[in-house]
This record gives structure tokens, C-alpha cells and sequence, in this order.
């Protein structure tokens, strides 16, 4: 097998179930952001197929789908740079999809801690499609020939499970066609963590609000949840070996890092010695600065109902366009009779 040369394009998905936080935010949006350049073509989507995964009220899904949007482009994607979808529009994710299926195996599948966790005792009762989720996941990716998959510390088993897909699909068929994705998961919030519980991920699903900052949270909310987040009595130390076993004083200094483009020992350099009493306030001016000229953009975007969704349909044209011919390419490898010929 000799091997390809793909060339350099980004895809990552975040699913449209509501509660878009600050955990997605730095974890994700702001990197999609700056991955955005002339070096790369980036494709953003909404998996509103992901999300169905476990039970969506359809009007809401509507709402969040939007929403997400109206997230993506106040974060600072340029829907004229990137191109920006929803998933379900592209029917090509699903229809690859059913082709990763076959490929992969049942026990990949059950070693997905994701799974795991949102089945819980009760896998008899989940969705055939929780189950299959990362084969769809793949199928996003790889519809794309993506090289470079930006996400949050959370999504790395899945990335490397679509590695598996598509090393599987190149040997079983004698192929070099899939890429071998790189996931990229760098800076200093790749995992943002819960405000009231330092070893806990920040997540929408968590019952208590206070836990998270929603991307739709005003000025006064956010500095109010960062107040009353969970520390510990000590000052901050001057150096990152002083976080080790202080979880919650490392999730604020990390999300400080982050919001801020510094590296977190050049925080702790300016705040080392500090007390919370005086870190707080400065992280609360922070994220209020950061996020509130975010919040209000969604706010007003969300009252251009149309214009989101013909960016949404021109993107779905667009991604349709380079995810069409590389599907056509995976039935002709696999021995589908009038595959091709499009
Ligand atoms: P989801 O909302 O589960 O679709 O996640 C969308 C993106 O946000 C993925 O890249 C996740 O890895 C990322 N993400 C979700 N929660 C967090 C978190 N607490 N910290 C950092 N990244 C996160
Ligand atoms: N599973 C991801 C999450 O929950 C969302 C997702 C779906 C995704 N398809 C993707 C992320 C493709 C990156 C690439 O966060």
C-alpha cells in the first residue's frame, strides 16, 4: 500500500441538546476559531443526528440547533471562511455511516466509556443509536477526509475509535483511502470542570446550574457562579506543581489560562500568592469580558431566525459537495453496482 497524501482539513461536531457552557466553549469553539485560516479548510457541524441519541423534544431541537449556530458565528466563525451545517442535511454522515457499522466490531463499541456512562445500568433500555453513536462519529470525520479533529479531552477515545474504522476499512478492502485523523486536543481547558465539583466535568446534563456557565448567561450570572465556585482555604501558588491534588483551584486557574491566550504558568506568575477573595473577582471581569459580547451577538442572531438557516442550508451545499464524491468513492470500494457513475 503506498501512502496517500490527504490534504489538511479540520471537521468537528457539537451536538445541538442545549446548554452550549464554557467547558464547550474553550474545549472546542475557540479552538475551531483559531484553526480558521488560509492553511486549512474548516468544516464546523451540528450533530443534530448525534443528539437523538437520547430522547430531544423536536421543537427544542429546532431551538438548540439554532442556537448553536447563532453560538458558532458570535464565537467568531465566518460562515463565508468555514463551512457551517447541520448533519442531518448532509445525508452522506448517515449513509457512511451504515458502511462503518459493518466495519466495526461490537466489542469496540461496548469499551466506549461514553456509552457506559449515559446507559448506565440500564443498556437494555438504551437507544440502538447511543450504542452505534461513534460509528457516526467516524463517518462525520471521515466523509470529510478530515486530518485534524479539534475536541475536548472527553472525545478522545472516540477519536481513536475512528482511527480504528478507518484502518479497518483500509486493510479489509486493500485501500488507502481514509485518513488516519489526528486528534487535536491542546491548551489549558481541554477539560473544563464542574464549578461546584472540582473532579467533575463540566456538562449540561449536571442538574445544578451553578455548576456550568452557559454561553447565554448574562454579566451578572457569570460573576455570581464564579463567586460562589468551590475553592479550597490556600493562596495560589507561583507554579503549576502547587495545583497537583487542588482540583478546583486548577479548573479556575486553567479556565483563566485559557479565556486569557496565556499558558498557565504565565497566570500563576502574575497571581501566585493571591487569595481567591482577589482571584475571583479578576477571573469573574474576565469571563464577563470574553463572554458577554458572546451572549449578546447569540441573543441577536436569534432574532435573524431566517438568515441562520440559509447559512445553514449554504453550508449543508457546500459540505455536500466534498462529502458526496468521497462517499460515491466508499460504495464503488466496497462493490455497490452504480456506484460512481454520479
Ligand atoms: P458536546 O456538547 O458533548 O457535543 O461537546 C462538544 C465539544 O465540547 C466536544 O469537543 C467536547 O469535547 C467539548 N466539551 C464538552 N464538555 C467539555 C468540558 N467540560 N471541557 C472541555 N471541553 C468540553
Ligand atoms: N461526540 C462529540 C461530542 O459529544 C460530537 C461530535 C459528533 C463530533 N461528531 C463529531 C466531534 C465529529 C468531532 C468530530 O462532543
Amino acid at each position: 500500500m503506498t501512502e496517500t497524501q490527504f490534504t489538511p482539513r479540520v471537521f468537528s461536531g457539537i451536538q445541538p441538546s442545549g446548554n452550549l457552557h464554557l467547558g464547550n466553549y474553550l474545549g472546542a469553539l475557540k479552538r475551531f476559531v483559531d484553526m480558521q485560516g488560509p492553511d486549512m479548510e474548516t468544516v464546523y457541524c451540528m450533530v443534530d443526528l448525534h443528539a437523538i441519541t437520547v430522547w430531544q423534544d423536536p421543537k427544542e431541537l429546532a431551538h438548540s440547533t439554532r442556537e448553536l449556530c447563532a453560538g458558532f458565528i458570535a464565537a467568531g466563525i465566518d460562515p463565508e471562511r468555514s463551512i457551517l451545517f447541520n448533519q442531518s442535511q448532509v445525508p452522506e454522515h448517515a449513509q457512511l455511516a451504515w458502511v462503518f457499522n459493518c466495519v466495526a466490531r461490537m466489542g469496540w463499541m461496548q469499551r466506549m466509556t461514553q456509552w457506559k456512562d449515559k446507559a448506565g445500568k440500564n443498556q437494555q433500555n438504551a437507544s440502538l443509536g447511543l450504542f452505534a453513536y461513534p460509528s457516526l462519529m467516524a463517518a462525520d470525520i471521515l466523509t470529510y477526509h478530515a486530518t485534524h479533529v479539534p475536541v475536548g479531552d472527553d472525545q478522545k477515545q472516540h477519536l481513536e475509535l475512528t482511527r480504528d474504522i478507518a484502518i479497518k476499512f483500509n486493510k479489509d478492502f486493500g485501500v488507502d483511502f481514509f485518513p488516519i485523523t489526528e486528534p487535536v486536543i491542546e491548551g489549558a481547558a481541554t477539560r473544563v470542570m464542574s464549578l461546584r465539583d472540582g473532579s467533575k466535568k463540566m456538562s449540561k446534563s449536571d442538574p445544578s446550574d451553578m455548576s456550568r456557565i452557559n454561553m447565554t448567561d448574562d454579566a451578572d450570572t457569570i460573576a455570581r457562579k464564579i463567586r460562589k465556585a468551590k475553592t479550597d482555604p490556600d493562596a495560589l501558588p507561583s507554579e503549576t506543581g502547587g495545583l497537583e491534588d487542588r482540583p478546583e483551584a486548577r479548573n479556575l486557574v486553567n479556565i483563566y489560562a485559557a479565556l486569557n491566550d496565556q499558558t498557565v504558568e504565565q497566570v500563576l506568575a502574575d497571581v501566585g500568592g493571591k487569595q481567591f477573595g482577589e482571584f475571583k473577582p479578576m477571573l469573574a471581569e474576565l469571563a464577563v469580558a470574553k463572554l458577554s459580547p458572546i451572549s449578546s451577538e447569540m441573543a441577536r442572531l436569534m432574532g435573524e431566525e431566517a438568515e441562520i438557516d440559509r447559512i445553514l442550508a449554504r453550508g449543508a451545499e457546500k459540505a455536500r459537495a466534498i462529502a458526496a464524491p468521497i462517499l460515491q468513492q466508499t460504495y464503488e470500494i466496497v462493490g455497490m453496482v452504480g456506484a460512481g457513475k454520479a
